[in-house]
């Protein structure tokens, strides 16, 4: 007889998306990098169309936000995740565009008006053109520049947000837009200038939670982070196990040690886990089960996380997890699966409050284009008619039970 392991009252179940990726529409230093002779060149040298990675239309979101929200509402979602464009409200540099601020009042509201709480994405690594145009994030000024953007937002906005979710994985554009190229701006930073670059990301985050808090009292404002389970290959290796731990701790809990005070969740993203080796490339995955992208999945680790953050005595939102499946031949028991580890993390006193599944639809999926489909919704690249796969029907029924059936 199957059983149902019930979530704890009130739990939050949703979908997430980011504004760049299922908008459309946008000018900012994305969509001029999508365009731009270097990535062309680099995408058509690797035999790829590079119409495919051109964000256009997106899912033209930004017109079909009702939709959207009926779909999470046919999944008997109760929250939502969802982004707000900072090149749409600051065009140029000082003025704002109150259209875009009508607009996202319009999107904020309809969820409202279908009982669904937000949790709001203020900058989900897309930056205003004027911005990069004075080097991004790696300006002195930027956090603030970035602390205007959050006032406004904060006194035009806040009565409509549930959850601030300041920055969205500041190490992945650390990452690929300074190191491995990947990402705008495809400036490759000396190692020496990255601690510059990773202090204004933490100063524009402490300063948003200042003001947020100023204004808003009772506020619930984080940041979310790709965090992974680390762990040796082989534990009674010593070289493998301090590499482990030290990967851990940066993975993890660096960026949190260097907010603290300034952070009322845990924003967790869980999509990998690494399995260290102690010579290059350091990391070696079984891969018994590997997604699109190619990366593991590894259920069990969403269950590490989360005990492991057991320490900052903090509630975890999981704000994203979800897999590049596009024939949905795994996403089901992806979802069911990670829901029993966390389940289990939840059981043994870590407190989950939310679960938000990666993505609500196909969207564009940065330097790979559309290539790689995350959605429990398909999205009909010509007509974005959306198609719920099946993974859809069974997330929402998990929602609706407010747990899941195990046998
Ligand atoms: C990002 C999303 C992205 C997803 C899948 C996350 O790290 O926040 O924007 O689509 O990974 O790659």
């Amino acid at each position: 007889m199957p059983k149902t392991l019930k979530f704890p009252p009130g739990f939050l179940w949703g979908a997430s998306t980011s504004a760049h990726q299922v908008e459309g529409g946008n000018k900012n230093d994305w969509s001029e990098w999508e365009k731009s002779e270097l990535r062309i060149k680099n995408l058509e040298l690797k035999g790829l169309n590079p119409d495919d990675f051109i964000s256009g239309r997106a899912c033209d979101s930004y017109n079909r936000y009702e939709e959207d929200f009926d779909l999470c509402v046919k999944m008997n979602n109760n929250a939502h995740r969802l982004g707000i464009e900072w090149s749409r409200v600051e065009p140029e540099e000082g003025r704002f565009n109150m259209e875009a601020i009508e607009h996202y009042r319009k999107v904020l509201s309809a969820l409202k008006a279908r009982n669904i709480k937000t949790v709001v994405t203020l900058w989900h690594w897309s930056n205003p053109l004027w911005l990069a145009e004075k080097g991004g994030w790696t300006n002195k000024h930027v956090s603030e520049y970035f602390s205007r953007y959050v006032e406004l937002i904060v006194k035009e906005l806040g009565q409509y947000i549930d959850y601030w979710v300041v920055l969205n994985e500041p190490f992945v554009h650390i990452g690929h837009g300074y190191l491995t190229g990947k990402f705008p701006p495809n400036n490759k930073l000396s190692l020496a200038k990255i601690p510059e670059l990773l202090n204004n990301l933490v100063n524009a985050h402490k300063k948003a939670y200042d003001i947020i808090h100023k204004n808003i009292k009772n506020a619930e404002v984080s940041l979310t982070f790709l965090t992974g389970y680390v762990e040796p290959a082989r534990k009674w290796c010593p070289v493998e196990w301090l590499l482990a731990k030290i990967m851990s701790y940066i993975r993890n809990d660096y960026f949190f040690k260097k907010i603290k005070g300034h952070f009322d969740f845990i924003g967790v993203d869980y999509y990998h886990h690494d399995r260290i080796v102690f010579y290059p490339p350091f990391v070696r995955n079984k891969n018994k089960l590997v997604s699109d992208f190619g990366w593991e999945i590894y259920p069990e680790g969403i269950y590490h996380v989360l005990k492991g953050y057991a320490k900052y005595k903090k509630p975890i939102l999981i704000l994203e997890n979800g897999v590049a499946d596009a024939k949905d031949q795994y996403r089901k028991d992806f979802i069911v699966d990670h829901l029993k580890w966390v389940h289990k993390a939840i059981s043994e006193g870590a407190d989950v409050r939310g679960y938000f599944h990666w993505s609500l639809l196909d969207n564009f999926e940065w330097a790979d284009g559309y290539g790689m489909k995350f959605g429990l919704h398909e999205v009909d690249r010509k007509t974005f008619k959306r198609t719920p796969r099946p993974s859809a029907r069974v997330y929402g029924e998990i929602c609706r039970r407010n747990g899941i059936e195990v046998n």
